[in-house]
């Protein structure tokens, strides 16, 4: 059984994390997307809600489950699950240079290697942080997100 884990914040979840978690199917068995809680951030959606948009949307991905990380290292969460990929979205050499002491320690800590999936060009631009600033701002974030974000994340809304 090939399992690997899909960590992230994901707040929201976006079409750039869609795509690369639909990539990773296609190498593994089964794909754990964990939504990690971080209490240095200031997270817009709570995590139980960031699970639960992303069970809405990942319903339709076969071999795909969503599960909360809790404040724990990465490392042991994948130790526990029985996997022993994690699968990082790169969206620029900012991204690498972010990523590589983090992949170095996940190995060193628990022999967990990280597979980076390049993002698709068309979802190089997109982050959580700048979706939410455009949708409180009044722009339209329909062709970055997936309804289940949509629907919860109004003008209104701080970013
Ligand atoms: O979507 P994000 O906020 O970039 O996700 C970052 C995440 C959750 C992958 C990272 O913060 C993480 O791995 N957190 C768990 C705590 C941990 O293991 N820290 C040590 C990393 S080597």
């Amino acid at each position: 059984m090939r399992r690997a884990v899909c960590p992230g914040s994901f707040d929201p979840i976006h079409n750039g994390h869609l795509e690369v978690i639909a990539r990773a199917t296609s190498l593994f068995d089964e794909v754990i997307v964990a939504i990690s809680t971080n209490p240095s951030k200031k997270h817009r959606f709570t995590q139980d809600e960031r699970v639960e948009i992303a069970h809405e949307t990942l319903t339709y991905l076969r071999g795909v489950s969503v599960m909360p990380m809790g404040e724990g290292l990465l490392a042991q969460f994948c130790r526990a699950q029985g996997a022993n990929v994690i699968v990082k979205g790169l969206r620029s050499s900012h991204d690498l240079d972010f990523e590589l002491p983090m992949a170095t320690m996940n190995r060193q800590l628990a022999g967990v290697e990280t597979l980076f999936i390049p993002a698709e060009s068309s979802y190089t631009h997109l982050s959580s942080t700048l979706l939410k600033e455009v949708a409180a701002l009044g722009g339209d974030i329909s062709p970055f997100v997936p309804k289940a974000v949509l629907k919860r994340l109004k003008p209104d809304d701080a970013a």
